[in-house]
């Protein structure tokens, strides 16, 4: 069986700037959850954005690997064909349309979709964000932050992604308002059989929501396993969950 998401030796960068990733390789197996860490600068939204086409906005290329979805090649493809093939995306910084109504958001997200499911695919979303259905005709620039981030998340849900990727999704959250969400998360992707990836600065809850985890610095993988084996790792330990290195007493 392929995986959702194969990505094989893969190099970008940017026309002002050398190497933003260098020989990465990841994996997502299909239905799974899977975390990439990294500090800031690490390359996390590169590796996103060349996955969800949307490099050539940023003046970046990829300049070489492969990367499948599904078994197919998807590199350099338009975002909008990935979004036709079950791709889904949580862009970085919530970007909502901020003087269009939430409605308005989610029908841009629900574009792609035949007419006949638009109001059915909608329906689902505001059931899973009750929230979003008592604010459908303000505008999305009124929103507080962990409502627009709902916003985000549902324009993406909108058309059902086999594939879903996530970035940042808790950047400026209160953290209840970001475990509500991840568990939201969670549910949809058993729901549907999605395969997910997240981005995530907040290693801990990351670990905690994922199978597997990849940790990137400055451009290449340094580790890779069960989210388990790398949350017990000296450098995610020591870097990311802010355990001082340990004594005689582990
Ligand atoms: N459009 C761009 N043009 C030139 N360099 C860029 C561009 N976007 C990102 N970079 C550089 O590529 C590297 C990786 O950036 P990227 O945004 O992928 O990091 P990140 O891991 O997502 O960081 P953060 O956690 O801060 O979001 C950085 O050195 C960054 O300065
Ligand atoms: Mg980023």
């Amino acid at each position: 069986m392929s995986a959702a998401l194969e990505i094989r030796d893969l190099s970008v960068r940017y026309a002002s700037k050398g190497f933003a990733l260098d020989g990465v390789n990841l994996t997502i197996p299909k239905g799974s959850i899977v975390a990439l860490l990294g500090a800031n600068g690490a390359g996390k939204t590169t590796l996103i954005r060349s996955v969800s086409g949307l490099l050539p906005l940023h003046s970046g290329q990829i300049t070489g690997g492969s990367i499948h979805m599904d078994g197919q090649s998807i590199l350099n493809m338009a975002s909008h064909k990935l979004v036709r093939m079950g791709m889904g995306q949580v862009p970085e910084g919530r970007l909502v349309f901020k003087q269009l109504t939430v409605e308005e958001n989610l029908r841009v997200g629900a574009a792609v979709l035949p007419r006949s499911t638009e109001k059915e695919r909608m329906d689902a979303v505001y059931d899973l964000f009750p929230r979003l259905l008592e604010r459908r005709t303000q505008s999305a620039g009124w929103l507080s932050g962990g409502e627009q981030q709902m916003l985000a998340l549902g324009r993406a849900l909108v058309t059902q992604p086999r594939l879903l990727l996530v970035d940042e999704l808790s950047l400026g959250l209160a953290p209840l308002i970001v475990s509500a969400i991840y568990k939201q998360l969670k549910m949809v992707g058993e729901t549907l059989g999605a395969s997910i990836l997240v981005v995530e600065q907040n290693a801990r809850l990351a670990l905690d929501f994922a199978s597997t985890a990849y940790v990137l610095e400055r451009g290449r993988i340094s580790l890779h396993g069960t989210a388990a084996e790398v949350a017990a790792s000296d450098l995610v330990r020591e870097s990311y969950l802010g355990v001082a290195q340990k004594g005689a007493a582990s």
